[in-house]
């Protein structure tokens, strides 16, 4: 399969928050590289807990451009095992990749350590330069990301509220870079499941930068982006994508 057709336009185009402006500012543009030390890390306290400490990426073999699914921290099934997305989001999610998808695919996680709740930007940001490592080895063409952590740990810009972006793409280390809510929202809520699928699809297939950035009601008046964050109705949050962050130099 020719590369063009790989990212030939999806014919169920979603609705996206726009392109993010990711300068100088966010996270993996500005972290310096770290290479990986499987069984042995100490940049946070989660290595006290997990079963598996430093859990490395995997790989599906096969042929074709790559693709890389970053999630956000190894569940309860992975850290028993010591391989990203092995549990039941792996189930969920690897058929539907597979479907989309006709390239080789890499799965890794913005914390390398079982995390459970304790997923805070502190150990994101501590797994922060693995991940910069990988990328630069592996040299995706694309990549995807599942759930909050992990947007936040591609394009967090260091706030609390961790960045969650239904439908918003970016260009990370020169790579596109696709936010998708996380397959455990989408396997717990049917409505969540829709969405879920629908975006995954259009992150999949869609052309590479999406040629068009539609415009949509989560555009405020005052031009920020604002963005889903996965998790009840009522207890959602409306975290502001700055279009155009301050430009700060390296
Ligand atoms: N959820 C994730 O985000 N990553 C995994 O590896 C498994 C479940």
């Amino acid at each position: 399969m020719q590369e063009a057709d790989l990212f030939a336009p999806s014919d169920s185009p979603v609705e996206t928050t726009g392109i993010l402006d990711v300068t100088a500012r966010y996270a993996l543009n500005v972290v310096a590289p770290v290479a990986p030390t499987p069984g042995n890390c100490a940049r946070c306290p989660l290595a006290k807990t997990a079963k598996t400490v430093c859990m490395a990426p995997i790989l599906v073999p096969g042929d074709g451009p790559l693709l890389l699914v970053v999630g956000e921290s190894p569940g309860r099934e992975e850290d028993m095992r010591g391989q990203p997305f092995c549990g039941p989001s792996g189930q969920y999610i690897r058929p539907q990749i597979a479907k989309w998808w006709r390239g080789r695919v890499a799965y890794t996680n913005a914390d390398r350590c079982a995390a459970g709740d304790a997923i805070t930007d502190k150990t994101v940001a501590a797994c922060r330069g693995y991940l910069r490592h990988e990328i630069e080895e592996l040299k995706p063409a694309r990549i995807v990301a599942v759930g909050v952590w992990a947007a936040s740990a591609l394009v967090g810009d260091g706030s609390p509220a961790p960045l969650s972006s239904r439908g918003a793409y970016a260009h990370v280390l020169g790579i596109p870079a696709f936010f998708v809510l996380h397959p455990a929202a989408a396997r717990r809520n049917r409505h969540y499941r829709t969405a879920f699928e629908h975006d995954l699809r259009w992150a999949l297939t869609c052309a590479s930068p999406p040629v068009e950035v539609p415009t949509w009601r989560a555009f405020s008046e005052s031009g920020e982006a604002v963005a889903y964050q996965e998790g009840p109705r009522r207890r959602r949050r409306t975290v502001h994508i700055h279009r155009s962050p301050p430009e700060k130099p390296l």
